[in-house]
């Protein structure tokens, strides 16, 4: 390994939502609540970014770009942005898409609150697939559309969408969008072409339209291979696909994420809509993550690799009643601990006040989530090994 995963980086005093915003995200709680252990003890194991740094080759590029000096209004003009996008999605995915149909976010997250606005009426709704990320729901909130949920199948640990749900549920006319997770998160699927497909049908032959978040593509085992849904549907101009390097680098906090729209009208109104400027470094950090980020990912996928498997045997040896797969992507693992808690207990809680572990958890994902808690495995083994540790002891105290 060329990359030193193992190191611990503080993170203390960088306004950290990580480090600093747990309290308020996890548990709506103000930022001075106390809880029982000093902050400094906690493992912290929930939102979606890693404990590790991002590569130097995009840190080199973004200091170049400050040497500059000048950081006055940007977006995207250099055709170099897309070549280095569309060289990624070529190689790794077989995917290209003309460049009029990318935009960038400040997010997906925006991107999503966005689009729901612009693609529903009042009256029509957004399906999401459950148990889901939570955002999915709170973009439908935000433009008080109503949310339709279809349950995933759970067979003891891996899931499978319900078909028959979806297309009930898609039929009714009034679901205009679905969005969806591909890769899922929490569950960590790849959906298969077939799934993707099966899925795909269903939604355009009942005019639904679908954003498919791809956020997690990047971040899958070592072996496996994304596809995106897009690909599978080249006729089709009712697919939106969003892809970031944010969670891929461990640059959310650069706020820069890619949107690929090939319907003209969406498009139409996106442009006329959307605040359209980019942070000058988060620019440049996208374009080196992309054009020379490879490496270290490769890197990164095989610690991963090996985060999932040490997490695996652990948990089979000390904590033998919860049900967990290695994911097929993303750095989540998905943990039913059914056997050793109480139907909606609240775990977060749970295991803040008594493990000092903050993780994620039952209901944060909308619904057919409970007993479910969600871990972040992107850190150093070391502080995995401590997480894991906190957990077990905890519910194997609480079993006898
Ligand atoms: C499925 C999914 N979409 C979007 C995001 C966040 O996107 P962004 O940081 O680009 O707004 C996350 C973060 O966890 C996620 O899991």
């Amino acid at each position: 390994m060329t990359y030193n995963f193992d190191e611990v980086i503080d993170r203390k005093n960088s306004n950290s939502m990580n480090v600093d915003g747990w309290r308020e995200y996890i548990f709506h709680a103000p930022r001075d609540q106390k809880f029982p252990f000093p902050d400094d003890e906690y493992v912290r194991m929930w939102i979606a970014d890693m404990e590790f740094g991002t590569p130097d080759c995009i840190i080199d590029a973004m200091k170049e770009r400050l040497d500059k000096r000048i950081f006055g209004y940007t977006k995207v003009f250099d055709p170099q942005y897309y070549e280095a996008f569309l060289h990624w999605s070529k190689s790794r995915y077989g995917w290209e898409f003309p460049k009029e149909q990318l935009v960038t976010s400040p997010g997906i997250i925006p991107a999503l609150f966005e689009l729901v606005e612009y693609i529903c009426k009042p009256d029509e709704k957004v399906l999401i697939l459950t148990p889901s990320y939570a955002y999915f729901k709170h973009a439908a909130d935000h433009s008080h559309i109503e949310l339709v949920c279809s349950d995933l199948l759970n067979d003891n640990g891996y899931y499978t969408m319900d078909y028959a749900d979806i297309e009930a549920k898609a039929k009714d006319p009034k679901v205009k969008l679905c969005i969806f997770c591909n890769p899922h998160n929490p569950s960590g699927r790849i959906w298969a072409e077939e799934e993707l497909k099966r899925f795909g049908d269903i939604c355009l032959e009942n005019n639904v339209l679908i954003i498919s978040d791809e956020i997690h593509c990047d971040l899958i085992r070592t072996g496996l291979r994304h596809t995106p849904l897009a690909k599978l549907y080249p006729e089709s101009d009712q697919i939106i696909t969003c892809m970031a390097p944010s969670k891929t680098f461990n640059m959310a906090g650069l706020m820069f994420s890619n949107v690929i729209i090939p319907n003209a009208e969406i498009m139409e109104i996106w442009k006329d809509r959307h605040y359209d400027f980019d942070n000058p470094l988060s620019i440049t950090a996208a374009q080196a993550a992309y054009e020379q980020g490879g490496q270290w990912l490769a890197e990164l996928k095989l610690y991963l690799d090996e985060n999932f498997r040490f997490a695996k045997e652990y948990l089979g040896e000390h904590l033998p009643k919860a049900v967990f797969r290695i994911p097929e992507a993303t750095y989540l693992g998905w943990v039913d601990i059914g056997a050793y808690v109480e139907q909606g207990e609240d775990l977060p809680l749970l295991f803040a006040n008594e493990a000092a572990v903050l993780l994620e958890g039952g209901n944060m994902f909308v619904q057919n989530s409970d007993t479910y808690i969600r871990l972040n495995l992107a850190c150093p083994r070391a502080m995995l090994a401590e997480g894991l540790r906190r957990i077990c002891e905890l519910l194997n105290k609480r079993a006898k």
